[in-house]
């Protein structure tokens, strides 16, 4: 059993004033960064490629080879620009990297910007975390007054600037041209592609889009070396990953261990669920990866067994709901945020969104029928696979995948005139769980 954590972003979380450079230096930080002057630009783009490190923002896409498309350099300007919108409920893990160590993500963003040729970044950080806005700005000044970042790096004659850039709070925005929209300052929303941000990117020039945690994840495999990293994890799945447990679960919170790990290796880490409770069905990786349940224990997570257990990796959020739960009212509640959320683009996901919640509310009344169970699969279908982008994709997850393991539960809410469950029992509120 692998009972093994492999602590790297989160290894002096506890540590006091974890987040301050000095804390940072302190561990060995920016170790990386030297080594990293000393290599030329296409053998740090070959080591990250060796590590097998793919993208950890949800799709999982070799972060190696993402920078090699890159054209070659025209003597104009390209961008990194880093991804730290973070919207998706049940996903929480860049919000605590960047609160605890935000150098991580500094020295990760210089290093990446030296391997693909780019002087300047953008953080894009979600509108609505004021106090991580104020810490990375906070930490890129640390940075910039030791010369780490700057016009003339640690003396070596190359520059690299940071813009940390806060935006005003939209799910969308976090689809990576909708956020190069909004950071040109238009309203959000996805562009069409071809061409690849690779190719016409931020202000139409080549740019990289990578999560906060796959830059994050740089320093540690430039520091110790890509066998090391490709070591971890399993043969297509390397390395290691922050495993968000929240919910029903005794010691909710990040798990960093390398991907492969199961959910009931992380449970008995976490203490189990709630006291006298059992596993109803959990996220493996946010609202928009479709549901397990208890069946799905020892799926290794990682991105090919998910994906074969007819899910997603994802965020690796693991969102854990006991059999208090009513998988209507949960669903309901995921469908509603994917209907707010939904940018109005096009129309299988806007229109689609919009009648999913209605027939959902009045399935959760006892109001509904048994042909809404069809009318529901029936709009998913007419939304999965024919949206503009994979929100509308993603919103579709939660509805055919509890369909799949609960159709029960659904008819019972018609047999019984209502939801059969008291939604007070669910909650995490003091007291309330003793019920
Ligand atoms: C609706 C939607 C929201 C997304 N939100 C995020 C996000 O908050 N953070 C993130 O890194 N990627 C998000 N993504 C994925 C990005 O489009 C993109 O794949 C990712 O930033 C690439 O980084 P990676 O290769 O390092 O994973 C989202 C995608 C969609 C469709
Ligand atoms: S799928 Fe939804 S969020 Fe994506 S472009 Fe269409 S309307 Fe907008």
């Amino acid at each position: 059993m692998a009972t093994t954590l492999t602590p790297v972003l989160s290894a002096y979380w506890d540590h006091a004033e974890s987040w301050t450079l000095d804390t940072y230096e302190a561990n060995g930080g920016y170790a990386a960064l030297r080594t990293a002057l000393s290599m030329e630009p296409e053998a740090i783009v070959a080591a990250v490629k060796d590590s097998g490190l793919r993208g950890r923002g949800g799709a999982g896409f070799p972060t190696g080879l993402k920078w090699s498309f890159l054209p070659k350099p025209d003597g104009q300007p390209r961008y990194l620009v880093v991804n730290a919108d973070e919207s998706e409920p049940g996903t929480c893990k860049d919000v605590p990297l960047m609160m605890a160590t935000p150098h991580f993500l500094i020295e990760g963003i210089v290093i990446t910007c030296l391997a693909i040729r780019a002087e300047r970044a953008f953080v894009y950080v979600r509108g609505e975390v004021v106090h991580v806005f104020r810490r990375l700005l906070q930490a890129v000044e640390e940075a910039r007054a030791k010369g780490y970042v700057g016009d003339d790096v640690l003396g070596s004659g190359r520059g690299v600037d940071i813009v940390v850039h806060s935006g005003a709070g939209a799910y969308i925005c976090g689809e990576e041209t909708a956020l190069l929209d909004s950071l040109e300052g238009r309203r959000g929303q996805p562009r069409l592609k071809p061409p690849f941000p690779a190719v016409a990117g931020l202000y139409a020039r080549p740019t990289v889009v990578n999560n906060v945690e796959s830059i994050a994840s740089v320093p540690s495999i430039i520091e110790n070396g890509a066998d090391w990293f490709a070591g971890l994890g399993t043969e297509r799945s390397k390395g290691y990953g922050l495993f968000s447990l929240s919910g029903h679960v005794r010691r909710p919170g990040q798990y960093e261990a390398p991907l492969g790990i199961t959910l009931r290796e992380l449970l008995d880490m976490a203490g189990g669920v709630r006291t006298g409770h059992r596993l109803k069905f959990w996220t493996p990786g946010g609202s928009s990866t479709p549901l397990f349940t208890d069946a799905h224990l020892d799926t290794p997570l990682d991105f090919e067994s998910t994906a074969a257990a007819g899910s997603m990796l994802g965020t690796r959020a693991l969102q854990i709901f006991d059999d208090t739960t009513c998988v209507v009212r949960a669903v309901l509640r995921w469908t509603e945020f994917y209907a707010h959320e939904s940018c109005g683009k096009c129309t299988p996901c806007r229109e689609g969104t919009y009648w999913l919640v209605q027939v959902l509310r009045r399935l959760e009344n006892g109001q509904g029928s048994e042909e809404d169970l069809d009318k529901l699969l029936d709009i998913c279908d007419n939304i999965l696979g024919r949206s503009f982008c994979a929100l509308g994709d993603g919103a579709t997850s939660p509805i055919t995948s509890s369909i799949q393991y609960f159709r029960d539960e659904y008819i019972r809410h018609l047999t019984e005139g209502g939801c059969p469950f008291d939604p007070v029992a669910s909650t995490l509120f003091a007291g309330a769980a003793a019920r």
